[in-house]
């Protein structure tokens, strides 16, 4: 089935890229060497029509001759609704590795043997010209990664769904404001988008399709994880207004959820020097430092004697 799919994704790519280099009509593609904006954003459009174009459309909203063969169409680059939000690393990622590199379809095939990091660039400042509503660059912040974050059985992106999609937290995390644990979403869940997106001709999606054919949940690597002797609940901390990104960071730019958690003998070390480092998260100083704050400038009643905690 998975090698099916990929096939069939890799096929319609190859058909493709095979017409826009040998079949094409050459443009004259000047060597890239505009330095502002503007520039930029010409030699982008040119190198657009040129490799771009036949699939994502002359006007950029998946709408090129060959889109109606893909099952995954090419995406509309022009909905500044979905592409506003992803960070320019992100994107040339896409470019230069393909769509599997973030576990989107095989159709969108790897550029880096036609365009160098500049060209990409150019093609970037191009199709952010386009967005509508119009792209300003605080828009994309960067991407946040921890080097020694866990690969997951699925390559299951949060920049896609929470960053560009803008699915809420707690349609997949449901639990969160009603019990201990935020919980993650149920194989069901994840096909009540996907019995449709993606499934013909997306690997990583064929994976949830295995999963759910087998009756297996998904087995997700863990990442944030207390000590068994301290006792945490969701349901305070969400219902009194903290945000998730309080405590778990900026999820939606993470391509692979990653923590940098629990104590750290150097900075215990330096405390012992007299230095005060800012408690590191899911540390006991993180919650006490926290809770302190909260009661002293919203009035809040968290706790600190050690057995609420520690049961
Ligand atoms: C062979 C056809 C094809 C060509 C050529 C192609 N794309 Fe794509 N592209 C796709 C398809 C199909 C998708 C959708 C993948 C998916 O949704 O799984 C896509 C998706 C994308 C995405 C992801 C958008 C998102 O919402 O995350 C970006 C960015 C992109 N393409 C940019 C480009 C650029 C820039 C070029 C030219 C340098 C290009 N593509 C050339 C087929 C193509
Ligand atoms: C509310 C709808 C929705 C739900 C629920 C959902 N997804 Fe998605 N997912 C999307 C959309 C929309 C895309 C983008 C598709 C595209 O551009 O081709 C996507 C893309 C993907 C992709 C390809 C890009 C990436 O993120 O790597 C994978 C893999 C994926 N989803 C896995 C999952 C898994 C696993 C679950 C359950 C834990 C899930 N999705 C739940 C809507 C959803
Ligand atoms: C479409 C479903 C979906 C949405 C929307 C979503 N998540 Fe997730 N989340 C998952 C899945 C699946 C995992 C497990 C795989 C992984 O770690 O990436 C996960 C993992 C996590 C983890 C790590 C859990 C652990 O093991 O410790 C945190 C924290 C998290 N999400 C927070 C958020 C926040 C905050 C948002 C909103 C900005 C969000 N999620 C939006 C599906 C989703
Ligand atoms: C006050 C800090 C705090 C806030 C706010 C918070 N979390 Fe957590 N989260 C934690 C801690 C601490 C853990 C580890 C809990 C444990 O090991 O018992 C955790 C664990 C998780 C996990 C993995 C295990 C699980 O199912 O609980 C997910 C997923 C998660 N959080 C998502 C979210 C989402 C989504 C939100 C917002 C709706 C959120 N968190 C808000 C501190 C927080
Ligand atoms: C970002 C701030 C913040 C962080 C970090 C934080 N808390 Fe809290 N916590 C609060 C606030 C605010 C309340 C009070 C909620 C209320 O009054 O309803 C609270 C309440 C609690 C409660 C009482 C729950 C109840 O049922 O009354 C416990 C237990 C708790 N926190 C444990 C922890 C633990 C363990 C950690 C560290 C792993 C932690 N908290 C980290 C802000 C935080
Ligand atoms: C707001 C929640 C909270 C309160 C209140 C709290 N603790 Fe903790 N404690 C934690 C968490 C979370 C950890 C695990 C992370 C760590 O080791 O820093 C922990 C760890 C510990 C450890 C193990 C430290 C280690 O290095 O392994 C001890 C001992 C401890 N707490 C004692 C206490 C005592 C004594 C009190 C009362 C004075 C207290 N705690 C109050 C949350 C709390």
């Amino acid at each position: 089935m998975r090698g099916r799919v990929i096939l069939l994704g890799f096929v319609a790519a190859a058909a493709v890229l095979g017409y826009l280099i040998w079949g094409a009509p050459i443009l004259a593609v000047r060597p890239a060497r505009a330095s502002t904006e503007g520039g930029d954003v010409k030699a982008g459009r040119e190198l657009y029509v040129r490799y771009c174009a036949t699939c994502h459309g002359e006007s950029g909203r998946g709408d090129g001759a060959s889109a109606a063969s893909f099952a995954s169409k090419p995406a509309d680059l022009t909905d500044g609704h979905l592409m506003n939000a992803l960070p320019n690393e992100f994107l040339h990622n896409i470019i230069m590795h393909g769509g599997p590199a973030e576990g989107l379809s095989p159709g969108m095939p790897p550029m880096s043997a036609y365009l160098g990091a500049d060209q990409v660039r150019q093609v970037i400042a191009y199709v952010r010209s386009t967005a509508a509503p119009p792209f300003r660059p605080e828009m994309a912040k960067p991407l946040v990664s921890y080097p020694r974050a866990p690969r997951q059985p699925i390559l299951f992106n949060h920049v896609i769904h929470a960053g560009s999609f803008q699915i809420p937290c707690q349609y997949c995390h449901a639990d969160a404001r009603r019990s201990e644990y935020a919980g993650l979403p149920s194989v069901e869940r994840c096909l009540g988008c996907h019995k449709i997106i993606g499934a013909q001709d997306n690997p990583e999606i064929a994976k949830i399709h295995e999963h759910a054919k087998r009756g297996q949940a998904i087995p997700w690597v863990r990442i944030y994880k207390l000590p068994e002797f301290t006792y945490f609940s969701h349901k305070p901390h969400v219902r009194i207004g903290l945000e998730c990104q309080t405590c778990h960071g900026p999820i939606e730019r993470m391509r692979v959820v990653g923590a940098d958690t629990g104590p750290k003998l150097s900075d215990d070390l330096i405390r012992l020097l007299g230095f005060r480092p800012s408690p590191r998260p899911l540390s006991m100083g993180w919650c006490i430092e926290c809770h302190r704050e909260q009661n002293a400038t919203r009035g809040s009643k968290a706790p600190l004697e050690c057995v609420t905690c520690h049961h």
